[in-house]
């Protein structure tokens, strides 16, 4: 018994020892940084008073002005490097990428098969990824695509329309109405289906949808272990997404490709790209093709991250519009001129034309960029002749977006909402990598051009047709999901909604 007792003794005592030693990395290299708890590292305040991106913002505007490029942190035990400094922000997503290429995320893609995706997945098995990927994101694919994204544009006006009354203000909770809307476009594209989200509020897709992104395994007791030892949970064979979203997406590609491949139909859309991958893999040329557990974890990262970055996004549009008038008018105008030309329709061509809603969108994701924090793991020694820019290999590095969105030196007044911040000239007077809601360099976001699309697509039917403006259920300031990885509007947006006299 007493040796029982001394062995643990000594096992704690051995572990206490680690984390000290972990815990004084920053300490020993002389790198500005601010003491750690002993348990929680610098993540003290996560889930209890900040998001993850809030801290990284936090971190970011308080050392950023030391002689350093970056601070050093600790999530849990684990050491990161939060970057301060824009030259080296662009190094590691850009110029210096080779040391830089992975997220450093848990995936399994063995037990925990959704996993396996473009976002998290890493070294040669994404490089071959990303490239088979790639033309399924072109413009040309785009353009394939938009009338499936008018068509749920008009349904959800439809929905508006149904929900408000002429001349009478209807107080209508936004981010709702525009996730279902997201959800039937990326439904369809992703997995063909018609989801009838925007009829039915309760459609399994969007409650699964919502599921995926909030719920993990184990309630969150295991968080830490996901998010600071991704290599160790592989190990131990666990697995982050609930069971009820594996079965609930593994049956709807299942069937999504028998269908297709029984019927012969072609869409033009995400799933027809994978289900080509898929056939090639089956016809032996696994060099080009996708299996289907890759095929699966394509579609579930398009429809993840399609459907929550722009609605959200949507979301907090109409809300800084409606705090804004003058904004809200200024784009009507370019809208409905644009709409006018193009033969009273919504078109490709017209979304395009459309330079101050892009500008509007841009500025939202400055303020509220969805991912408002980038990760990267150092693969390789980073600069090792010079010691204030070394990088250990190991070492996560963090990007702090919502930080380097809110410096004032680089954006003005950043808690006010201006456009005008996204002319051409504006951004060529900026230096590179001051605005990332889609990330930067070889890892950015494969669907920047879809997600623009789909939102502005949305937008221009919300706003053509409807004016926006602040109801007393309105937040004076957007309370964010504190547990969220993802900038969601915790209480949702409410908003007085009125329908325009055409
Ligand atoms: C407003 C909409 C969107 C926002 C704000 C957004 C944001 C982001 C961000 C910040 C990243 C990480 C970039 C980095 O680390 O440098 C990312 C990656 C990614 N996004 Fe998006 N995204 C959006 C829409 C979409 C859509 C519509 C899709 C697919 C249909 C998509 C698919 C992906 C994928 C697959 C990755 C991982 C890319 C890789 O690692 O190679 N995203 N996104």
């Amino acid at each position: 018994m007493s040796l029982l007792l001394s062995l643990i003794a000594l096992l704690i005592s051995l572990l206490l020892f680690a984390a000290r030693r972990s815990h004084g990395y920053w300490q020993r290299r002389g790198i500005p940084h601010d003491v750690p708890h002993p348990l929680f590292g610098n993540m003290k305040n996560w889930q209890k008073k900040k998001t993850i991106a809030q801290i990284f913002r936090d971190y970011y505007i308080k050392h950023k002005d030391s002689d350093y490029p970056f601070a050093g942190f600790y999530f849990f035990f684990q050491r990161n490097a939060v970057i301060t400094d824009l030259d080296l922000v662009k190094r590691v997503l850009i110029k210096d990428f080779n040391h830089f290429e992975n997220r450093g995320v848990f995936y399994n893609e063995i037990d925990d098969p959704l996993t396996g995706n473009l976002f998290s997945i890493e070294g040669q098995k994404w490089r071959h990824l990303r490239h088979k990927l790639t033309p399924t994101f072109t413009s040309g694919k785009m353009k394939h695509m938009f009338p499936i994204v008018v068509k749920v544009g008009e349904e959800m006006e439809k929905i508006f329309s149904d929900k408000t009354t002429l001349g009478q203000g209807q107080v209508l909770e936004i981010v709702d109405i525009v996730a279902r809307y997201t959800a039937d476009v990326i439904g369809n594209c992703a997995f063909g289906l018609n989801c009838n989200s925007l009829q039915d509020p309760k459609a399994e897709f969007v409650t699964i949808g919502k599921r995926a992104v909030n719920e993990r395994r184990f309630g969150g007791l295991l968080d830490f272990l996901f998010f600071g030892f991704p290599i160790l949970s592989r190990r131990l064979r666990l697995k982050i997404n609930v069971q009820e979203v594996e079965d609930f997406y593994s049956r709807i590609v299942r069937e999504t490709i028998d269908y297709r491949l029984k019927t012969k139909e072609r869409r033009n859309d995400f799933m027809d790209s994978l289900i080509d991958m898929y056939q090639k893999e089956q016809g032996g040329n696994a060099e080009d093709g996708l299996s289907f557990n890759e095929v699966l974890a394509q579609a579930f990262i398009f429809f993840l991250a399609g459907f929550e970055t722009s609605s959200t996004t949507m979301g907090f549009a109409l809300y800084e519009l409606a705090g804004n008038q003058d904004v809200q008018d200024k784009v009507r105008k370019e809208i409905n001129n644009v709409i006018e030309k193009h033969n009273n329709e919504i078109t490709y061509e017209g979304i395009k034309e459309m330079k101050y809603l892009e500008q509007v969108v841009m500025e939202t994701l400055r303020k509220y960029p969805v991912l408002a924090h980038l990760t990267r793991m150092t693969e390789s020694d980073f600069s090792p002749e010079d010691p204030k820019y070394f990088i250990a290999k190991g070492t996560m590095v963090v990007i702090p977006s919502l930080g380097i969105h809110y410096d004032p030196e680089i954006y003005p007044e950043p808690e006010k909402f201006k456009p005008e911040r996204f002319t051409d000239e504006a951004i060529a007077a900026r230096p590179a990598c001051t605005w990332l809601p889609f990330g930067e360099g070889p890892r950015n976001c494969i669907g920047l051009r879809f997600g623009l699309m789909q939102t502005c697509v949305g937008l221009a039917y919300l706003i053509r047709g409807y004016t926006f403006s602040f109801a007393p259920e309105t937040e004076e300031h957007i309370h964010f999901i504190l547990s969220s990885v993802l900038l969601s509007a915790k209480n949702g947006i409410h908003l007085k909604v009125e329908k325009i006299l055409k």
